[in-house]
Protein backbone atom coordinates (compact mmCIF):
# COMPACT_ATOMS: atom_id res chain seq x y z
CA UNK A 1 0.00 0.00 0.00
CA UNK A 2 1.48 3.49 -0.88
CA UNK A 3 0.85 6.46 1.35
CA UNK A 4 1.27 10.05 0.88
CA UNK A 5 1.64 12.30 4.01
CA UNK A 6 1.07 15.74 3.06
CA UNK A 7 1.80 18.80 5.44
CA UNK A 8 0.40 22.48 4.84
CA UNK A 9 1.96 25.76 5.92
CA UNK A 10 4.29 25.96 8.77
CA UNK A 11 4.54 22.72 9.36
CA UNK A 12 8.05 22.84 8.49
CA UNK A 13 8.19 24.92 11.73
CA UNK A 14 7.23 22.59 14.11
CA UNK A 15 9.56 22.36 17.23
CA UNK A 16 9.84 26.28 16.89
CA UNK A 17 6.29 27.66 16.38
CA UNK A 18 3.88 27.58 19.58
CA UNK A 19 5.58 24.77 20.92
CA UNK A 20 2.60 25.46 23.67
CA UNK A 21 0.44 24.17 21.20
CA UNK A 22 2.44 21.75 18.60
CA UNK A 23 4.81 20.55 20.75
CA UNK A 24 8.52 20.31 20.43
CA UNK A 25 9.34 17.91 18.54
CA UNK A 26 10.45 18.51 14.96
CA UNK A 27 8.89 18.28 11.02
CA UNK A 28 11.89 15.68 10.73
CA UNK A 29 11.17 14.29 14.10
CA UNK A 30 7.36 13.81 12.71
CA UNK A 31 8.92 12.01 9.29
CA UNK A 32 10.86 9.81 11.14
CA UNK A 33 8.12 8.30 13.51
CA UNK A 34 5.68 8.12 10.31
CA UNK A 35 8.54 6.35 8.80
CA UNK A 36 8.76 3.75 11.88
CA UNK A 37 5.58 2.93 11.91
CA UNK A 38 5.06 2.67 8.53
CA UNK A 39 8.25 -0.04 7.83
CA UNK A 40 6.57 -1.96 10.67
CA UNK A 41 3.27 -2.19 8.93
CA UNK A 42 5.09 -2.40 5.57
CA UNK A 43 3.35 0.64 3.77
CA UNK A 44 5.27 2.16 1.07
CA UNK A 45 5.43 6.02 2.08
CA UNK A 46 6.29 9.52 1.00
CA UNK A 47 6.62 12.44 2.18
CA UNK A 48 5.74 16.57 1.32
CA UNK A 49 5.12 19.52 3.09
CA UNK A 50 4.72 23.19 1.33
CA UNK A 51 3.99 26.56 2.43
CA UNK A 52 2.44 27.29 -0.96
CA UNK A 53 -1.44 26.29 -1.76
CA UNK A 54 -0.62 25.37 -5.73
CA UNK A 55 2.34 23.47 -4.88
CA UNK A 56 -0.42 21.15 -2.31
CA UNK A 57 -2.37 20.84 -5.60
CA UNK A 58 0.29 20.13 -7.89
CA UNK A 59 1.02 17.19 -5.56
CA UNK A 60 -2.07 15.48 -5.11
CA UNK A 61 -2.73 15.62 -8.74
CA UNK A 62 0.81 14.00 -8.54
CA UNK A 63 -0.87 11.25 -6.07
CA UNK A 64 -2.58 10.09 -9.03
CA UNK A 65 -0.61 9.42 -11.61
CA UNK A 66 2.17 7.89 -8.86
CA UNK A 67 -1.16 5.43 -8.29
CA UNK A 68 -1.07 6.60 -4.24
CA UNK A 69 -3.90 4.42 -2.51
CA UNK A 70 -4.12 7.03 0.36
CA UNK A 71 -3.61 10.29 1.72
CA UNK A 72 -2.75 11.56 4.95
CA UNK A 73 -3.37 15.37 4.69
CA UNK A 74 -2.72 18.41 7.37
CA UNK A 75 -3.06 21.18 5.23
CA UNK A 76 -2.59 23.70 8.16
CA UNK A 77 -4.17 27.25 7.76
CA UNK A 78 -4.96 26.06 4.01
CA UNK A 79 -7.54 23.86 5.89
CA UNK A 80 -9.79 27.04 6.58
CA UNK A 81 -9.50 28.52 3.53
CA UNK A 82 -8.41 26.59 0.37
CA UNK A 83 -11.01 25.30 -2.25
CA UNK A 84 -8.25 24.53 -4.36
CA UNK A 85 -7.17 21.57 -2.20
CA UNK A 86 -10.72 20.48 -1.83
CA UNK A 87 -11.73 20.31 -5.39
CA UNK A 88 -8.09 18.36 -5.99
CA UNK A 89 -9.07 15.81 -3.22
CA UNK A 90 -12.00 15.45 -4.97
CA UNK A 91 -10.59 15.39 -8.24
CA UNK A 92 -8.24 12.74 -7.52
CA UNK A 93 -10.43 10.47 -5.67
CA UNK A 94 -8.21 8.81 -3.35
CA UNK A 95 -9.24 8.37 0.63
CA UNK A 96 -7.90 10.61 2.30
CA UNK A 97 -7.59 11.10 6.42
CA UNK A 98 -7.53 15.13 7.42
CA UNK A 99 -4.86 15.08 10.16
CA UNK A 100 -4.74 18.35 13.14
CA UNK A 101 -2.19 18.43 15.67
CA UNK A 102 -3.95 20.81 18.05
CA UNK A 103 -7.64 20.39 18.87
CA UNK A 104 -8.72 22.49 16.56
CA UNK A 105 -12.25 22.47 17.95
CA UNK A 106 -11.06 23.95 21.04
CA UNK A 107 -9.50 26.91 19.45
CA UNK A 108 -10.22 30.12 17.16
CA UNK A 109 -13.81 30.34 15.44
CA UNK A 110 -11.59 30.95 11.93
CA UNK A 111 -10.77 27.45 12.53
CA UNK A 112 -13.45 25.45 13.16
CA UNK A 113 -14.31 25.93 9.00
CA UNK A 114 -13.11 22.89 7.39
CA UNK A 115 -13.27 22.62 3.35
CA UNK A 116 -11.36 19.49 3.38
CA UNK A 117 -13.74 17.62 6.21
CA UNK A 118 -16.55 17.04 3.53
CA UNK A 119 -14.49 15.10 1.21
CA UNK A 120 -12.15 13.32 4.14
CA UNK A 121 -13.21 9.70 5.49
CA UNK A 122 -11.91 10.88 8.55
CA UNK A 123 -10.96 13.90 10.40
CA UNK A 124 -8.10 13.48 13.59
CA UNK A 125 -7.53 16.28 15.83
CA UNK A 126 -5.60 16.91 19.13
CA UNK A 127 -4.10 13.72 19.13
CA UNK A 128 -0.44 15.60 18.38
CA UNK A 129 2.05 13.43 15.96
CA UNK A 130 0.32 10.00 17.11
CA UNK A 131 -2.56 11.23 15.23
CA UNK A 132 -0.91 10.87 11.82
CA UNK A 133 0.10 7.23 12.71
CA UNK A 134 -4.22 6.34 13.50
CA UNK A 135 -4.68 8.10 9.71
CA UNK A 136 -2.82 5.34 8.67
CA UNK A 137 -4.05 2.96 10.47
CA UNK A 138 -8.07 4.13 9.08
CA UNK A 139 -6.31 3.67 5.61
CA UNK A 140 -4.71 1.09 6.48
CA UNK A 141 -8.30 -1.01 7.14
CA UNK A 142 -10.36 0.95 4.90
CA UNK A 143 -7.90 -0.37 2.28
CA UNK A 144 -8.21 -4.11 3.66
CA UNK A 145 -12.01 -3.74 3.65
CA UNK A 146 -11.88 -3.01 -0.23
CA UNK A 147 -9.31 -6.08 -0.98
C1 LIG B 1 -3.18 22.74 12.34
C2 LIG B 1 -4.32 23.63 12.83
C3 LIG B 1 -4.54 24.80 11.90
O1 LIG B 1 -5.61 25.61 12.36
C4 LIG B 1 -3.29 25.65 11.84
O2 LIG B 1 -3.46 26.69 10.91
C5 LIG B 1 -2.06 24.87 11.55
C6 LIG B 1 -1.90 23.54 12.14
C7 LIG B 1 -2.85 21.60 13.32
O3 LIG B 1 -2.15 20.69 12.91
O4 LIG B 1 -3.27 21.63 14.48
O5 LIG B 1 -1.12 25.37 10.93
O6 LIG B 1 -3.58 22.14 11.12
Amino acid sequence: MKILVLNGPNINFLGIREPQIYGSQTYQNLIDKISAYCKEKSVDVSFFQSNHEGALVDAIQQAYFDKVDGIVFNPAAYTHTSIAILDAVKAVSIPTVEVHISRVEARDDFRQISYIRQVAIETITGKGFDGYLEAIDVLLNQNESKN
